[in-house]
């Protein structure tokens, strides 16, 4: 019987999981934490998918390619639209319960570039939770082992394809046999400082891919989402929320997204995260303010109760005053290189969801695709793998032109692993030095994913956008400076902290990139890996991926010198002191 291991268990290694089951391989999936530890279990928005006759396949696609910035595939948008409904009606047939009106239609919300109603939700703001539920129960009912605590660190390889895995199970490294390992290991969110993500986002199987000779590309574009709460940890507050009426306000009560952009609150994520930052540059790094007191009480209660019960929790009422909001990195468009159906450029090797680059996205994610990326292409992998014995092999020629085309279009293999280390002269000296207290390395980053090193000073780039020191949690600023630590500039030379990569990618490789601030980043992080020890234990191997990863999202950021989509260039000569314009002309 074929053998299948999948890695990850959000919506994409679960659907892949469930597909292979049905196609009949003996499938296992391994996730390094609790099964529901994963971003699907989040998603608040919804799943976006073409399910009223008021709507049609060709605007979903012209609506994807749209926000792309011209970036994504036509072919695999094709097929994302197209295996909307057949996914949406396979979540359902596992169990899982959209919200339906008093007539039983499915409810359908709206968010920014769709141009209809096409987002379908569960428990009101809960859509991830019900969906990691459903898939997860159904995976019990066919038999599918799901491994909890268990850390792939890498696939092996032999005779140029995948023939196991490599793992941390109770502490120690273990191989066993595969004839298709299937990564679906979500996304990159925990390099940076400010993210939406889980604890378990770092990356990993992006970071595989590369180790295995994988081609990788578009890891420069990474989508900032404009909101979470910034009162304590980030806190996604729904683009969906936006899609019913609120608003954004500066401090002076002020609407300011429809400068950036004539959809205003609804522009590409990119737009408004982008607008937001000028707009707290403009009141010294303080947060904006999400408006959604015109929603009512009872309506904010209904339709998002997850989002009420958390700003209720942190002391703020909602419906009676706007919240205070700023953007975190939230998603990476970017990733293992894949046909359409999962395969990427190693044979038995095949990546979904978040950790696959299908070229759905280009460089921006229209909201709510994500999930039915996860939903439709987790499927086709699934099968596909499961045929892996009964032929789905390409022959070597075939993979050579594929890797060979990738290559030439900007991606990554083996080789970005192993490229040579930029020295310092690369950089120079600049603003983007990482920061770090004077309790040394690891006082803030190691053993706390959230930890975040404080600074004081604001990076500003020739487009007026800051990374203002209170995007980060306000709390743990405070608390640093009650410690009573100065906060001081070190070497680029210093010893490797969690904390100090997802500082270093938040000021360098964050919402607003320059060719300094990216050599920099691209020096600091070359000498961290080249002093990286071998790692033993599941923290050390998700920091070695945190770092292979941003040494790609680094190479590809500095590579591409034009601004597009999530990707921001503020050194583009073509767009300086013209806000936007690149934006505009893309959506
Ligand atoms: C949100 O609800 O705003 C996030 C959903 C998504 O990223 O698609």
């Amino acid at each position: 019987m074929t053998r299948v291991v999948v890695v990850g268990s959000g919506i994409a290694g679960l659907t892949a999981a469930l597909e292979a089951r049905e196609g009949g391989a003996d499938v296992e999936v391994l996730t390094k934490a609790a099964s529901d530890a994963s971003n699907t279990r989040y998603a608040q928005g919804g799943i976006a998918s073409v399910v009223s006759s008021d709507d049609s396949a060709e605007a979903h696609a012209e609506d994807t390619l749209r926000a792309s910035g011209g970036l994504a595939d036509p072919e695999a948008v094709r097929a994302l639209v197209a295996g909307g409904p057949i996914a949406i009606a396979a979540l359902e047939v596992r169990g899982v319960g959209f919200d339906r009106g008093a007539d039983g239609a499915r409810l359908l919300g709206r968010e920014a570039v769709h141009s209809a109603p096409r987002i379908l939700h569960a428990g009101g703001d809960a859509t991830g939770a019900e969906i990691q539920r459903g898939l997860l129960a159904e995976c019990r009912a066919r038999g599918v082992r799901v491994r909890e605590g268990v850390f792939a660190a890498d696939v092996v390889v032999s005779g140029g394809g995948v023939v196991g895995i490599r793992m941390i199970d109770g502490g120690s490294i273990a191989e066993e046999s595969a004839d298709a390992v299937v990564l679906a290991t979500g996304g990159v969110g925990q390099m940076y400082a400010v993210t939406t993500n889980p604890q378990v986002a770092t990356g990993d199987g992006v970071a595989i891919a590369l180790r295995a000779g994988a081609a990788v590309r578009d890891m420069e574009f990474v989508q900032f989402h404009p909101t979470v709460l910034a009162v304590g940890e980030p806190f996604l507050v729904s683009e969906a929320v936006r899609g019913e009426g609120a608003v954004l306000l500066d401090e002076a009560g002020e609407r300011f997204a429809l400068e950036a952009h004539p959809d205003g609150e609804l522009a590409p994520r990119d737009v408004v995260a982008r607008a937001i930052a000028r707009a707290m540059a403009r009141q010294d790094g303080r947060p904006v303010l999400l408006d959604a007191t015109a929603l009512g009480a009872a309506h904010l209660a209904r339709r998002f109760p997850t989002i009420d019960r958390v700003v209720r929790e942190r002391g703020l009422d909602w419906s009676r005053a706007p919240i205070p909001v700023s953007p975190a990195a939230h998603y990476a468009m970017g990733g293992a290189v894949t046909d359409l159906d999962g395969r990427t450029t190693v044979p038995g090797l095949y990546a979904a969801g978040e950790t696959a680059r299908t070229g759905v996205h280009g460089a921006n994610r229209l909201a709510s695709n994500s999930l039915l990326e996860g939903a439709v292409f987790g499927a086709r992998a699934g099968r596909t793998a499961a045929a892996i014995g009964r032929g789905d092999t390409v022959s070597a020629g075939v993979l050579a032109r594929r890797a060979a085309a990738a290559s030439a279009d900007g991606a990554s293999g083996a080789q970005s692993v192993a490229a040579p280390l930029p020295t310092p002269d690369d950089a120079g000296r600049g603003s983007c030095i990482p920061q770090q207290d004077q309790r040394g390395p690891d006082a803030t980053g190691a053993g706390d994913p959230h930890g975040r090193i404080v600074d004081d000073t604001t990076t500003v780039g020739g487009d007026g956008i800051s990374i203002p020191p209170t995007v980060r949690p306000a709390h743990r600023t405070t608390a640093s400076r009650d410690a009573g630590n100065v906060v001081l500039p070190i070497e680029m030379a210093q010893p490797f902290s969690r904390g100090a990569l997802q500082e270093l990618m938040w000021r360098c490789a964050g919402l607003s990139r320059d060719a300094k601030g990216l050599a920099e980043a691209a020096v600091a992080i070359a000498r961290w890996r080249a002093a990286f020890p071998m790692p033993r234990t599941a923290r050390e191997h998700e920091d070695r991926n945190l770092l292979d990863v941003a040494a790609e999202i680094v190479r590809a950021a500095s590579a591409r010198t034009e601004s597009v989509g999530a990707h921001w260039r503020s050194d583009d000569a073509a767009d300086l002191g013209q806000p936007e314009p690149a934006l505009e002309a893309a959506c």
